[in-house]
């Protein structure tokens, strides 16, 4: 039987109320299917080589999927493991520096699997405030004690791991963080780390392809690369212009997570045609290792036409404040054919709402004058 409603709500009328507020707020999200052939120029994307349509990475990944099928078929530990993911994971321990590493579904599942697998009750997280939102979520995962640090905050990270009472202490960060684009300090955190006998966990999402010799990341650039109490992550998505994630590490660390990390064990297996495209954009990466070189060229002329400061990586933010002014702004590049990331809360902070332009490396110089002329327009239009 079928009661009647007391009024003319239903139990998910709540959605409708915070829907409204949120478009109150300037803050509704929407599905933009993108063209096939790109229409607009493009300065949202995570494509920062300008791979995801090589002839290389696309015939890698048709490769892959002629010869394995389509679907993994199963989880790693029961058909979801091909000689192709095997190969991967070697070469990509290989070029950044690391013993072994294991594939992972994504970049999502690569942190929880690692976090979760590493920490546990009565050990002791730390993560910086700006990690990524797959890093917060394995913290609340993880069982352990949770702290989270301001960003950057190297004394804050010192004490906390001075006074903990747990054994066992891990330590989360971004590399790159992804709304601003800047750096973590790594070496100061590996050698707090080494002096606290800490674990330190580096998603390198945003530096692979960016940053380091011929894209090896910034772990390698510093010189921590193979570290035995350092672990990396990172995601195929960005610069392998592909899907799926990899944890960088020792070889017990692999060993660990294939008995123990839940999203390793419950999860179907990365396709094989995301594996082989991988495989191909890592291998122009090693061919053209000129395009990280070049990423980071064209991040400095969008940061120059923006006037904001010198980039640190791909990622060049240019902060409006307000939610509506940011949303208005980056329509008004849309339909004048560039399309730009809009960050609003809660993916920063209430008031620093912002255009968030990517650079690829691929953009033209004839791109770059379409681009200055736009922004510049814009921008002036919408001052922070
Ligand atoms: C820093 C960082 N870590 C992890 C992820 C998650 O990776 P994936 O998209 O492969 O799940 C992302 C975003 O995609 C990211 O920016």
């Amino acid at each position: 039987m079928v009661l009647p409603v007391a009024n003319d709500r239903t139990p998910l009328s709540w959605l409708d109320d915070v829907a409204q507020q949120r478009r109150d707020a300037g803050l509704r999200r929407e599905l933009r299917p993108r063209t096939p052939a790109p229409a607009t120029i493009d300065l949202a994307s995570n494509d920062y080589l300008g791979l995801v349509r090589h002839q290389e990475v696309i015939d890698g990944a048709m490769a892959a999927l002629r010869r394995w099928g389509a679907g993994a078929t199963g989880s790693r530990l029961v058909t979801g493991t091909t000689t192709e993911h095997e190969l991967l994971e070697r070469e990509l321990a290989e070029f950044v520096g690391a013993e072994s590493g294991l594939v992972f579904s994504s970049g999502y599942t690569a942190n929880l699997g690692v976090v979760t697998a590493l920490s546990g009750k009565g050990s002791l997280v730390i993560s910086d405030a700006g990690s990524h939102a797959s890093l917060v979520d394995a913290c609340r995962l993880s069982r352990a004690r949770v702290e989270v640090a301001p960003h950057g905050d190297l004394d804050r990270l010192r004490d906390a791991l001075a006074t903990r009472t747990e054994e066992r202490a891990l330590v989360l960060t971004d590399s790159v963080f992804s709304a601003d684009g800047d750096l973590a300090p790594l070496r100061e955190m590996h050698r707090l780390c080494r002096e606290h006998g800490a674990v330190l966990i580096v998603d390198e999402a945003h530096a692979i392809g960016v940053r380091g010799d011929g894209g090896r990341g910034l772990v390698h650039e510093l010189g921590l690369a193979g570290e035995p109490d350092l672990v990396v992550t990172a995601t195929l998505s960005k610069s392998l212009a592909s899907q799926g994630g990899v944890v960088l590490g020792a070889e017990k660390v692999r060993a660990h997570l294939i008995d123990a990390a839940r999203t390793f064990i419950f999860d179907t297996g990365l396709a094989p045609a995301a594996v082989g495209a991988a495989r191909a954009a890592l291998g122009v990466l090693r061919r053209e290792p000129e395009r990280a070189t070049a990423v980071l060229d064209r991040a400095r002329d969008l940061a120059r036409i923006t006037a904001v400061g010198a980039p640190e990586s791909a990622v060049v933010s240019v902060v409006l404040g307000d939610a509506q002014r940011a949303f208005d702004a980056a329509q008004a590049c849309r339909e004048r054919g560039l399309n730009v990331g809009c960050f609003r809360p809660p993916s920063v902070p209430e008031g620093t709402s912002r255009l968030r332009l990517t650079a690829r490396a691929t953009i033209t110089p004839d791109e770059i004058d379409t681009i200055e002329t736009v922004l510049t327009e814009i921008l002036a239009g919408a001052p922070a």
